[in-house]
């Protein structure tokens, strides 16, 4: 099966992006990692990024029927995005949420998730093995 691997706005940024709260690789790293991950356990990853809320929405639709299962970081759109919960909650796959940065430690706006409630699982704060660690909950729960 195929597992999507979704990333939101300004993760295009990662390597350069406040490395002292992200880190140094880059979303190239990202889908490497995620890539060799999934295909140990026996999946193939589709890694999407984008800076804009609706292609989002858009790749969540699609992956219904497609996908095995989804894996978000939605960036900033996790504390803002009624729209992307709602996709994530239409299309019934399983899915988790990962962030690279422990948003608990961080600035308020940041603790509240409107994605938390609609996914099977939540990363925070594991850096980018974080998107590793999902993959290995979706391999057990899809097992
Ligand atoms: C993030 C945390 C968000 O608060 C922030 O807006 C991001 C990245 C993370 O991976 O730690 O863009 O999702």
């Amino acid at each position: 099966g195929e597992l999507l691997i979704l990333n939101g706005p300004n993760l295009n940024l990662l390597g350069t992006r406040e490395p002292a709260i992200y880190g140094s690789a880059t979303l190239d790293d990202v889908a490497g990692l995620v890539t060799s991950a999934a295909n140990a356990a026996g999946f193939s990853a589709v890694c999407i990024q984008s800076n804009h809320e609706g292609e989002l929405v858009d790749a969540i639709h699609a992956a219904r029927g497609t996908a095995v299962g989804i894996i978000i970081n939605a960036g900033a759109y996790t504390h803002t995005s009624v729209a992307i919960r709602d996709a994530i909650a239409a299309v019934e796959l399983p899915a988790v949420e990962v962030h690279i940065s422990n948003v608990h430690k961080r600035e308020e706006f940041r603790h509240h998730s409107y994605l938390s409630a609609v996914v099977d699982a939540v990363i925070v704060g594991a850096g980018i093995h974080g998107y590793a660690m999902a993959v290995s909950y979706l391999d057990n729960v899809l097992a």
